[in-house]
């Protein structure tokens, strides 16, 4: 029980990576919230975890102040949060519309800044707390098709190493995980809208396969364990199965 009575709090707990969260941290001892901006996927997974569902539209700077307060009064306190809540507007660059931009980036860039930009507070004052931003290798390394969610992600990066600097002196550590493809709704929604199959994946994928949902929890686990990570602060952790270690390239083929 290596979360025994700790506060967690996961955006987009609703399903997929952050419902697998729930789970682990709710096994570990953990009091959890599940942050969403979808109610019946919120509520379905507070029942099935015994976590608690709290609406958030973490891209809504209003609604994130509310959703903190209102937590930090229920729970008093709040040792792990984790900014999980996730969109992906697909399309070349010259063919998106400023809303996918907007969209993208007002969940995952916007969205992990108001909500850091309050529990910050909250932790500081607590003077301990460590907060995990999902990043992604999209983050890290460009996609076609992808500008909005390779920008936002990028731009989570940097927002972890400042927070970290800043922080770091209040006990609060920050650090990111950057998964690479794990099979959810999200990359199936991709799939299914064409121009990338699981097949070009797996191509791509140093390890020939997708990660398991419990290879990214482990990772976050490791990372918000205080007594495991306790001198990682404005880290970057790759779980991408050699992703990001790998330039693709087919030296016997034209198909560069
Ligand atoms: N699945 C992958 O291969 C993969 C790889 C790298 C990074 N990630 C990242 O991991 C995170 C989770 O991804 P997933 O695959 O589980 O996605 P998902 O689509 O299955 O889940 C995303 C959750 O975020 C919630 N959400 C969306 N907008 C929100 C908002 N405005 N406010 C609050 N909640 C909101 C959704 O309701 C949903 O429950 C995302 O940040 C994603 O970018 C996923």
């Amino acid at each position: 029980m290596k979360f025994q009575d700790q506060v967690v709090c996961i955006t987009g707990a609703g399903r997929g990576i952050g419902l697998e969260l729930v789970k682990a941290f709710v096994m570990e001892g953990a009091q959890v919230v599940i942050a969403d901006i979808n109610a019946d996927s919120g509520q379905a997974a507070a029942r099935e975890t015994s976590g608690t569902f709290v609406q958030v539209d973490v891209s809504d700077a209003a609604s994130v102040k509310q959703a903190v307060q209102a937590i930090a009064e229920q729970f008093g306190r709040i040792d792990v949060w984790i900014n999980n809540a996730g969109v992906a507007h697909k399309g070349l660059a010259v063919d998106l519309n400023p809303e996918d931009w907007d969209a993208d980036m007002g969940v995952m860039l916007s969205g992990a800044f108001y909500c850091a930009n309050q529990v910050g507070r909250v932790m500081m004052k607590q003077g301990s707390g460590t907060l995990i931003n999902i990043a992604s290798v999209n983050g890290l390394l460009a996609q076609k098709g992808r500008a909005p969610y390779c920008a936002a992600k990028a731009g989570l990066i940097m927002l972890t190493k400042v927070l970290a600097s800043e922080w770091a002196e209040h006990g609060v550590r920050v650090n990111a995980v950057a998964p690479g493809v794990v099979m959810t709704d999200l990359v199936q929604e991709g799939i299914e809208q064409g121009g990338v199959t699981e097949d070009t994946y797996l191509e791509r994928i140093p390890m020939g396969r997708m990660g398991d949902l419990r290879e990214v929890v482990d990772a976050v686990l490791f990372l918000a364990d205080s007594s495991e990570s306790s001198f990682m602060t404005g880290e970057v952790l790759r779980v991408d199965g050699g992703w990001t270690a790998y330039h693709l390239f087919h030296p016997f083929s034209e198909a560069f």
